[in-house]
């Protein structure tokens, strides 16, 4: 190939991966396996490596973060990054409707709801269709530039796509955020790692943008909404929600919900309906914003200080309850970290019973001040885990309690220690059997090889027992171990073996997952097991190899090659494979599949010819996709026995719904 042949393939292969990008990322409908999207990055990648005077600075290679910056540059905006007034009443949002139909004598116009996300705001600069600068708001009129970090944000395109002339300038506004999935995974990290954990989805989007290694923001889930415009310069829009429907179609991702209402009381209706879907949203959403969709009247409406007088927050109450923390105990993790939990009077919030919820680490205690017998306050970070985030000091008698980690670990007695750098306390001891038991549960969980029978009460008795020291040991227990004295528990022994020679043979990723290895949870299993055939593939990986796959960043490749360099993991990973343990892509999923279904599929009630990862596993393997809530974009409801609200909500958006035999047929099982 020529340098002129190979400018050719190169700038193909971008726009073919910016289009897959877009697809994947923004629309939510991808088109093609991610095996194939490998396939096509890996080619530019080399092509690149081999002229590097094709390397373009926007290419969708470089999205994996640079050399980290000593500060931020700073940014200047032109048009101020303003903010909006919150409030919690709705008289207030009247009273805002007066202001401004008396402001506008009579004009008529109309207002748009949208969710008020919760994150953190930021700009983005295309000039020519191109991202140039990234920023954060700072005091409005000064930010700083985090244009390396926002790169890294796969939903954010490097370039505008349009098939005319792009706008000279076109400044874009929005909330980057961190999904309630993401934000629990990296928590969850963090906590195993010994490592600070965010409080809630917001702190740890605005934490991550602050990283002056863009590596670092490259392994964060982040994702990005865009609502709003700064300095425009050869466009301009005539209403709010033309606005929006421009940026969708420059290919950027836009609120995925809005509603335009004749009047005030509409949109409180309106703001009601949006509050029944709080839920329902992959990332935290706090309120909503009440627009002005007539752009025209902004500059008669003008602004105080700090907002706009065109628009208006309003903020829900987050769910609170209060309740008495009886007791604070200390858990052992799988990696040994000592995480306090808060024993608690059980008490109602957000749709479930809470007696129990994580206080992370001694240093939140501190910082909170919390102490045992506190009445304390509750809510669910990122809208599921309940949290501590406060005490009801006014309610202190004096007899509540300071709490002091143990010296030593609670489960088997030896000298905790704490690390220089790191908020944890740890258990050292690899043969601590909480660490153990931990460990067995991670293995054997449904999640993972999914051992039928072996349930937290039989793993304790077997790591009391000395029976299994580690999970290659489960696979060479036999019947006499288990029957109990004179044979009586010989029923269920037997079932117990059937459940471990099962597990033998489950699909490649879960063993995958079930090794455990920090920063690899189910997810990243999967995208594992569809870029490797073999573990001895993963094994002889680098961190250059690792870091090629979308989805996976440089911490993960680290770990990855760190747990596969440790000789204690090369000796389990060996008994395991010589007890007979799957680690090895199922040639159907290598290709035999013959049906390709792609779309986007939304999976609600009990199926009863799968589980649940089982039918995302069948998707997947046929090119689907799948996502948590139910959209315009879905292709396909599939709906089992008591389906959830996903229906109803399928049903009013009109989006097709499968029972299981259609789903079956659609499989073509
Ligand atoms: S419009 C001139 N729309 O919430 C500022 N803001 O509490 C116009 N936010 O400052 C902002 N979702 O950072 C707008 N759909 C949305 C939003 C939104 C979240 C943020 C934004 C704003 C703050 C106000």
């Amino acid at each position: 190939m020529n340098q002129k042949e190979a400018q050719r393939r190169v700038n193909a292969l971008r726009e073919t991966l910016e289009r897959h990008n877009h697809l994947y990322y923004v629309a939510n409908t991808p088109e093609i396996p991610d095996r194939e999207y490998d396939r096509l990055y890996q080619e530019l990648e080399k092509l690149e490596a081999q002229y590097p005077e094709l390397v373009m600075p926007d290419s969708p290679t470089r999205r994996v973060g640079g050399a980290p910056l000593e500060e931020f540059r700073q940014v200047r905006h032109r048009v101020p990054m303003m903010s909006l007034a919150n409030t919690y009443s709705r008289e207030e949002l009247t009273a805002f409707d007066e202001r401004i139909r008396k402001i506008l004598s009579g004009a008529s116009f109309t207002y748009v709801l949208e969710p008020k996300i919760d994150g953190v705001a930021i700009s983005l600069r295309y000039e020519q269709g191109r991202l140039v600068c990234g920023s954060t708001r700072g005091d409005g009129r000064v930010g700083d530039n985090i244009t390396e970090n926002l790169r890294t944000i796969r939903s954010i395109p490097l370039r505008l796509r349009t098939e005319k002339a792009p706008p000279a300038v076109l400044e874009v506004r929005g909330e980057v955020f961190m999904t309630r999935e993401g934000f629990i995974a990296i928590n969850r990290e963090r906590e195993e790692a010994g490592q600070e954990t965010f409080a809630n989805p917001r702190n740890a989007a605005a934490g991550s943008l602050k990283q002056l290694d863009s590596r670092v923001v490259a392994r964060r889930p982040l994702d990005v909404i865009l609502y709003g415009v700064g300095e425009m310069d050869g466009i301009e829009f005539k209403t709010h929600c033309e606005l929006i429907a421009a940026l969708r179609a420059f290919g950027l991702k836009i609120p995925p919900r809005s509603w335009t209402c004749k009047s005030m009381p509409e949109a409180l209706g309106a703001l009601d309906e949006l509050k029944g879907m709080r839920h329902d949203f992959p990332f935290d959403m706090d309120g909503g914003v009440i627009k002005v969709n007539e752009r025209s009247l902004y500059d008669v409406l003008g602004a105080t200080a700090k907002s706009p007088r065109w628009a208006v927050a309003f903020k829900y109450e987050p769910e609170r309850a209060e309740t008495r923390l009886n007791a604070i105990t200390v858990q052992v993790g799988r990696t040994g970290v000592l995480t306090p939990v808060a024993e608690l009077e059980a008490v109602f919030l957000a749709g479930s019973t809470i007696n129990r919820a994580t206080l992370h680490n001694v240093d939140e205690i501190q910082r909170k001040d919390i102490r045992i017998g506190d009445r304390v306050y509750l809510e669910k970070a990122g809208d599921v885990i309940p949290a501590v985030v406060g005490v009801n000091i006014a309610t202190r008698t004096g007899k509540e309690r300071v709490f002091g980690m143990p010296s030593q670990c609670p489960v088997c007695g030896q000298e905790v220690t704490r690390q220089e750098g790191e908020v944890a306390y740890r258990c050292e001891n690899l043969q601590c059997p909480a660490q153990l038991k931990r460990w067995l549960r991670h293995f054997a969980a449904r999640g993972a090889m999914d051992i039928e029978g072996l349930g937290e009460a039989l793993i304790d008795k077997l790591v009391d027992q000395k029976l299994v020291a580690d999970p290659a040991e489960l696979y060479s227990l036999n019947l006499e171990q288990l029957s109990g004295p004179k044979g009586k528990k010989k029923k269920s022994a037997q079932n117990l073996l059937d459940g471990i020679e099962a597990s033998k043979h489950r699909d490649f990723w879960r063993a995958i997952f079930a090794l455990g290895i920090r920063q690899v949870g189910a997810k990243m299993a999967q995208t594992l097991e569809q870029h490797f055939e073999t573990l001895d593939q993963i094994m002889a990986a680098d961190v250059e190899r690792f870091q090629q796959i979308r989805d996976l960043g440089p911490v993960a490749a680290q770990s990855l090659v760190d747990y596969f360099k440790n000789s204690l993991s090369r000796t389990l990973v060996k008994r395991l494979k010589d007890a007979g343990v799957n680690f090895k892509r199922r040639p159907a999923e290598s290709g035999a599949v013959t049906t390709q279904i792609g779309k986007t599929y939304v999976l609600t009630g009990t199926l009863s010819k799968f589980t649940r990862e089982q039918a995302e596993q069948e998707i997947r393997r046929r090119g689907g996709n799948i996502t948590s809530s139910v959209s315009k974009k879905t292709s396909y409801v599939v709906a089992g026995v008591e389906p959830g609200s996903k229906l109803d909500k399928a049903r009013s958006l009109g989006v097709k719904v499968l029972d299981e035999a259609a789903f079956l047929k659609m499989l073509e099982m």
